[in-house]
């Protein structure tokens, strides 16, 4: 899914000139967020709005700071400040604060049962933080629950969907709870089904989708009236690769759409792939943040991997490159049939290759690697939550 590029208007019908970076021009060729009366101004023309998806009746997606829904305006849409969620005797969060500035993708990412899921909850309003402040579009999770409600969409783990209606139906009902039209709901649904690649599925129940399809029009569904905040706990978890490449490109979109996203994942590609920044938690607490390339130099430098031919040459390499770096800096790879060494510039890689050369070592492989982000979610995992960076 693609959303289409188009100048935007102002809902009356003026359009604005084009923006020069571009990046609120993206829209769904659908009637705009927070515009829902106008549903009613062309009710002959509702069912042929996406032929006219250019017509001076669609309107942009707005940046938040255009929204009249009255929303206080504020440069993070999420902040958590020291949030604590106690089961019994059991702290399934432990303290966890971070910010997500407004028009940004943040990744939450961590292991099975590292309180992510209860973190999200609490941002929702679904669960009541033990201690701690939270923040959605400048409204407070305890007390301004009803406008927190208003101001996001979440996908949880699981689709909450109903199986018995059609993906349109489920649409439309969506489009009804939140206050449209029928005819403006109806309309409505068929540009997220077009927007979403859903219209063909349209008219079959829920309950027979796949699982890719059940995300998209799960996720659609909570883009009916324009989010503030869109919480996606989990999205990929158990799709195939090309449904989880669909809902990539859905995040990517909501990214240029300027909406605000949170995102939990226990893939590091995704995180490093759709994420501005990326929070990593841990057994309830937060143990790193920055952006992928932020976390990878926190963990570990640039290193020089050498794979010799033979993997009976391994021993032979270790003499060679002796010096280079510390003794247990230089490492063997049993897996790779590699050796590493820290390697801070070319300089390195240069005198492996001509150390090599001398000692007549034939090589199948050389060059420098950064670590992966894999190697980092290991490495910060693996330590004992209370060797974090906090
Ligand atoms: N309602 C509950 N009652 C008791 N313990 C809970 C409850 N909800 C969550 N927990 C526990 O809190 C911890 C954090 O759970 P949470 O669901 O937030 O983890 P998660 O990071 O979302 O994990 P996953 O990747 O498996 O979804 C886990 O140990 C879980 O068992
Ligand atoms: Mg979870």
């Amino acid at each position: 899914m693609q959303p289409r590029q188009g100048r935007p208007s102002h809902g009356d019908g003026r359009h604005s000139a084009p923006d020069p970076d571009g990046s609120d021009t993206y829209r769904f060729p659908v009637v705009a967020y927070g515009e829902s009366d106008r549903v009613h101004r062309h009710p002959d023309r509702a069912s042929a709005w996406s032929e006219e998806s250019t017509s001076a009746e669609t309107v942009a997606f707005r940046r938040p700071a255009e929204s009249p829904e009255g929303a206080p305006s504020t440069s993070n849409s999420v902040v958590a400040d020291n949030l604590v969620k106690r089961f019994g005797d059991f702290t399934a969060v432990d303290g966890i604060s971070f910010t997500v500035p407004t028009g940004s993708v943040l990744g939450l990412l961590g292991p099975n049962g590292a309180g992510k899921t209860t973190t999200v909850n609490m941002l929702c309003t679904l669960l009541t933080p033990d201690g701690g402040t939270a923040t959605i579009a400048g409204h407070d999770v305890v007390r301004d629950r009803a406008d927190v409600r208003k101001s996001i969409m979440l996908t949880g783990q699981f689709a909450a969907l109903d199986e018995a209606l059609t993906g349109r139906e489920n649409l439309i009902l969506f489009g009804r709870l939140m206050g449209l039209s029928p005819k403006g709901a109806r309309a409505r649904a068929d540009e997220l089904l077009e927007a979403f690649d859903l219209t063909k599925a349209a008219s079959r129940r829920v309950g027979k989708f796949s699982g890719g399809m059940r995300r998209r029009i799960d996720i659609a569904c909570g883009l009916v009236v324009r989010p503030e905040v869109v919480f996606l706990d989990e999205p990929t978890t158990g799709l195939d690769p090309r449904s989880r490449q669909d809902v990539w490109d859905i995040v990517s979109s909501l990214s240029r759409l300027h909406i605000t996203t949170l995102l939990t994942t226990q893939y590091l590609e995704e995180a490093d792939l759709l994420s501005d920044r990326i929070v990593v938690i841990d057994k309830g607490r937060v143990i790193a943040e920055g952006t992928a390339d932020e976390l990878k130099a926190q963990v570990a430098g640039t290193f020089c991997e050498i794979v010799p031919t033979s993997p009976a040459d391994l021993p032979r390499l270790q003499d060679a490159l002796a010096g280079l770096a510390a003794e247990d800096q230089i490492r063997v790879d049993l897996t790779r049939n590699s050796l590493t060494v820290p390697a801070a510039g070319t300089d390195v890689l240069v005198e492996v290759v001509r150390r090599t050369d001398i000692a007549g070592i034939a090589l199948s492989d050389v060059g420098l690697r950064r670590p992966s982000l894999d190697d980092v979610f290991l490495e910060l995992t693996d330590r004992p939550a209370d060797a974090g960076t906090e």
